[in-house]
């Protein structure tokens, strides 16, 4: 198959054009490499070549990347032609950047959404899949959040989520393409960004074990996130573009698991064998206190397998990193 994915060369864009590619299949990357890394997608096309918004194939032909950005409608227009579905995660993934800069990244998050929907009803492309976020839920306490839990975001990055969501209904309920929606909570696994200021937790504190830094935990650590690794979200992805059941359904992605930053520092340090004393730093504005999930439905719907346990996960992604630290000294 022709599959577009947009974000492509970022944490999850990634981890999923690499098993698209091992399956057999044809991507294009769209990404305008803000946060996405060439990097990133080395093994899937040695000898890419960044060119600005050209299409540059890669040397096994399977990998194309196409630089630019999703809020250019012309630019994704183009490359959505002749695809047979689209897997879309291009966004400005941060909380706080949209606090800073809803506008900005409201072009990206809900008008880059619109832009590959309509590229997709125009163009005839059956199936797109949306990565939304648990983020719509804001602060709802009735916990564990199901699928048709109230909706109430609290940041612009929530909101743009909600709407995102909105559009692929509509688009479907429409018959102009059939959208899926699937809500991450906490994603963590190989090739996630460890550094900058908007770092996820899983990554940052691996590193800080790694190099032997005092992990720093913002708040008690005993505020909750459920915590669902990579691979398991690509493998819903490719479920979502295939079931035809999962048409214009919005779906909760999570393992239903309620996790500490404690919790999750005494796994690491079973996996690392370091156990070092974090940094208690003050509580960051907007932290929400508790959040999981029920996932049942989209495991129900799309037929995925149990989830990946969190010390496996855990154990592949340190070993990413230690790979990683070796590959840069070398
Ligand atoms: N990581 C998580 O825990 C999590 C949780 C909920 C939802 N999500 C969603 O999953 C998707 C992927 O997130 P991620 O964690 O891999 O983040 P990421 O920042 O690693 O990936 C986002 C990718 O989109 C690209 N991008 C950003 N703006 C773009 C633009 N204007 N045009 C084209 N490309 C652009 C970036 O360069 C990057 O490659 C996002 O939609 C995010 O909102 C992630």
């Amino acid at each position: 198959m022709n599959y577009l994915v947009t974000g492509g060369a970022g944490f999850i864009g990634s981890n999923l054009v690499h098993v698209l590619a091992r399956e057999g299949h044809r991507v294009t990357v769209l990404d305008d490499l803000s946060t996405g890394k060439l990097e990133n997608l080395a093994e899937s096309s040695e000898g890419l070549a960044a060119g600005g918004g050209q299409l540059s194939a890669g040397l096994d032909g399977r990998v194309a990347l196409a630089v630019g950005s999703v809020s250019d409608a012309d630019f994704v227009m183009r490359h959505a032609a002749g695809m047979d579905g689209i897997f879309h995660l291009a966004a400005v993934a941060s909380v706080q950047r949209s606090m800073e800069e809803p506008a900005a990244c409201h072009a990206v998050n809900v008008t880059g959404t619109l832009n590959v929907l309509e590229a997709a009803r125009v163009l005839g492309v059956k199936r797109v899949v949306l990565s939304s976020s648990a983020a719509v839920f804001g602060d709802n306490p009735e916990l564990p959040l199901r699928s048709d839990s109230r909706t109430g975001p609290i940041s612009p990055y929530g909101l743009h989520k909600l709407m995102c969501e909105q559009y692929g209904k509509l688009y479907t309920a429409c018959g102009w393409t059939e959208a899926t929606a699937l809500r991450y909570f906490n994603v963590f696994g190989p090739r996630q960004d460890p550094n900058g200021e908007y770092a996820a937790v899983v990554p940052r504190f691996i590193t800080a074990l790694l190099a032997g830094r005092r992990p720093k935990v913002f708040g008690d650590g005993l505020q909750t996130r459920d915590f669902l690794y990579v691979e398991d979200v690509v493998r819903a992805n490719l479920a979502a573009m295939l079931c035809p059941d999962a048409a214009g359904r919005v779906l909760n992605l999570c393992a239903g698991r309620e996790t500490s930053l404690l919790d999750l520092l005494d796994a690491l340090a079973g996996v690392t064998g370091k156990r070092p004393e974090p940094e208690f730093l003050a509580p960051r504005e907007g932290d929400i206190r508790r959040s999981f999930g029920s996932g049942d439905e989209a495991v129900r719907l799309l037929g995925l397998p149990p989830w990946t346990s969190i010390a496996k996960g855990l154990a592949e992604s340190v070993e990413f990193f230690l790979r990683k630290d070796l590959d840069e000294q070398a």
